[in-house]
């Protein structure tokens, strides 16, 4: 039988490559893990969302996987994943691994096999076609890929091209065919009985695409995705995997779900669906990122609406609480400004607007201590995302590059997969070697070991936070309202429960701002947390809100 047990944890999110190194080879690995599941504990988190650890050649870290049954040499051993599992579960910490079934690396052992011959017995397990024009050297169809350029790479061996709506490492898996269905579901059922407690679904949303293929509407760097958001056996595929695997055990699952809007949750996450439990949504991503890389000035009222319209989705339906992962910036340099000045008021401002709200919150690595982005050069970009940009804009129209440098030094995913920031040593606690990927100057003054030490810190503003939700009923049932909507300032607003309720103001700019809050008939109630010491204890009608400042009172009646 499933409980609900995700409706009382705050998942902590580990991109292991970056996490820990036990054994100064400069990868983060599974050992290293192990070594901090005490600060883990620490932190109050009771869930962790592990990025794949399975065997993948890393052309997306990981994402691309080889081998679903076992771990990279890189992280360590299937041995290690067990003792992990069971020293997480010693702690009271939930394990949810990552699921990467919308495609598999073009290394795995099906993959090989389907590319050998057409009648191959795993051809079909990808997407196989001919290409269009005379002589079939045009791809089947205009679709890109996630990654820029055409989603189908053309192979010579059979004269014929698969589809990758990633990297071309990255072939999508064939799901109307009825073998990789029971391959997904063995794969679930084998990490399920080993004692996991559920899976974050990558990319779910694109698993079924349209009968055909047809073509897309005309969309230089997205096109397609009217055949495969969302697509027409999605709700039937996730049903069928739901009843024969994930149902079976006390399961979390949680999809990734890249196009699902507001309006389309219910029908993925409703508790009467047996689909899913919640989804990663991208629509607050959205608010201040077009085309997914493109970052543009946040608008306060549209990011507020965002957020509310998932609050106010019907009590069946849950919701996934983040602003960071290991594909977004960080959000003290996304959603903040003057990180010299505000860092701290930033971080613990943007805790307290999220951690009130209805749902389980996501702490990504190092968000707990505020880490920020990162200055690179462009040679010092790794990930595929950020490189095929560069490659492609230099390629089609050169001019714009600096505009590609300024939107990447903003949004590359590289800012999210710098070195978690342990101390202030070279290395910053992360590794004794050489680091896989740079790690960021500022560890000097923004590492673990000197939050650990200092009471008024951004990590001990998360371990009170946390500890709050801890059984709280009305953060976890309580109704939700948005208060001054237009507001361009301020998000305020009120989560209760019988007769209590939370008020919640957070100022999101770098000045002071004035409110009559005389509405919110919240006169002297008492203040429970905020990001400024010497913030008013009780309400009063007029509210006065320095640079970034966030209070939270509770009204009783
Ligand atoms: C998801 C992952 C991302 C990956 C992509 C392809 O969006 O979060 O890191 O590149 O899927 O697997
Ligand atoms: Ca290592």
């Amino acid at each position: 039988m499933k409980t609900r047990w995700y409706k009382d944890a705050v998942f902590y999110q580990i991109y292991p490559r970056s996490f820990c190194d036990s054994n100064g080879d400069g990868i983060g690995d599974i050992r290293g893990i192990i070594s901090k599941l005490d600060y883990l504990k620490d932190l109050g988190i009771n869930a962790v969302w592990l990025s794949p650890v399975y065997k993948s050649p890393n052309h997306d870290n990981g994402y691309d996987i080889s081998d679903y049954r076992d771990i990279n040499p890189e992280f360590g051993t299937l041995e290690d994943f067990k003792e992990m599992l069971d020293e997480m579960h010693k702690r009271g910490i939930r394990l949810v691994m990552d699921l990467v079934v919308n495609h598999t690396s073009d290394e795995h052992y099906w993959f090989r096999e389907s590319r050998k011959s057409k009648d191959n017995p795993y051809r079909d397990y990808y997407i196989w076609r001919k290409g269009r024009g005379k002589d079939g050297k045009k791809p089947p169809n205009n679709w890109t890929s996630r990654f820029t350029g055409s989603a189908w790479k053309y192979d010579e061996l059979t004269n014929e091209w698969y589809l990758h709506l990633f990297g071309e490492k990255q072939p999508d898996l064939n799901w109307d065919n009825p073998k990789v269905r029971q391959e997904v579901i063995d794969i679930c059922n084998f990490w399920l009985k080993m004692g996991v407690d559920g899976f974050r679904c990558d990319v779910i949303t694109y698993i079924s695409k349209r009968e055909g293929l047809p073509m897309g509407k005309f969309n230089p760097v997205m096109c397609g995705d009217e055949h495969f958001v969302l697509g027409p056996k999605i709700h039937e595929y996730l049903k069928l995997v739901n009843s024969e695997s994930w149902s079976k055990f006390d399961t979390m699952i949680v999809g990734e779900a890249i196009g699902c809007k507001v309006g389309d949750a219910e029908s993925l996450i409703a508790e009467d669906r047996n689909e899913l439990d919640s989804v990663i949504t991208f629509e607050l991503m959205e608010v201040d990122m077009k085309m997914n890389f493109f970052p543009v000035k946040l608008n306060l009222p549209k990011f507020k609406k965002v957020i509310s319209d998932w609050q106010n989705l019907p009590a069946n339906c849950w919701n996934t609480l983040y602003y960071e992962n290991h594909d977004q910036p960080r959000s003290v340099s996304r959603y903040g400004s003057n990180l010299l000045v505000y860092r701290k008021e930033i971080a613990k401002m943007l805790a307290v607007s999220l951690h009130f709200l209805r749902g389980t919150p996501y702490v990504y690595q190092g968000q707990e201590i505020g880490m920020t982005n990162i200055y690179l050069e462009e040679k010092e970009y790794i990930d595929i995302m950020a490189t095929q940009i560069f490659s492609i804009i230099r390629k089609v129209f050169p001019p714009l590059m600096p505009l590609a440098r300024w939107a990447m030094s903003k949004r590359a995913r590289d800012h999210a997969r710098t070195p978690m920031q342990w101390s202030a040593k070279p290395g910053c606690g992360f590794t004794t070697g050489k680091p896989w990927m740079k790690i960021n100057p500022n560890h000097a003054d923004i590492n673990v070991e000197s939050d650990l030490k200092n009471p008024n810190s951004i990590l001990n503003f998360y371990k009170e936070l946390i500890s709050l939700r801890k059984g709280n009923a009305i953060i976890r049932d309580g109704s939700y309202k948005l208060h001054f909507p237009k507001h361009k300032s301020l998000f305020v607003y009120e989560r209760a429960l019988e007769g209590k309720s939370y008020i919640v103001i957070c100022n999101f700019k770098e000045k002071t701002v004035h409110l009559n809050a005389v509405d919110l008939k919240a006169r002297g109630a008492e203040l429970v947390i905020s990001n400024y010491k010497d913030a008013p204890k009780h309400f009063t009608d007029g509210q006065t809100l320095r640079p970034f400042e966030a209070r939270v009172y509770l009204k009783n009646g």
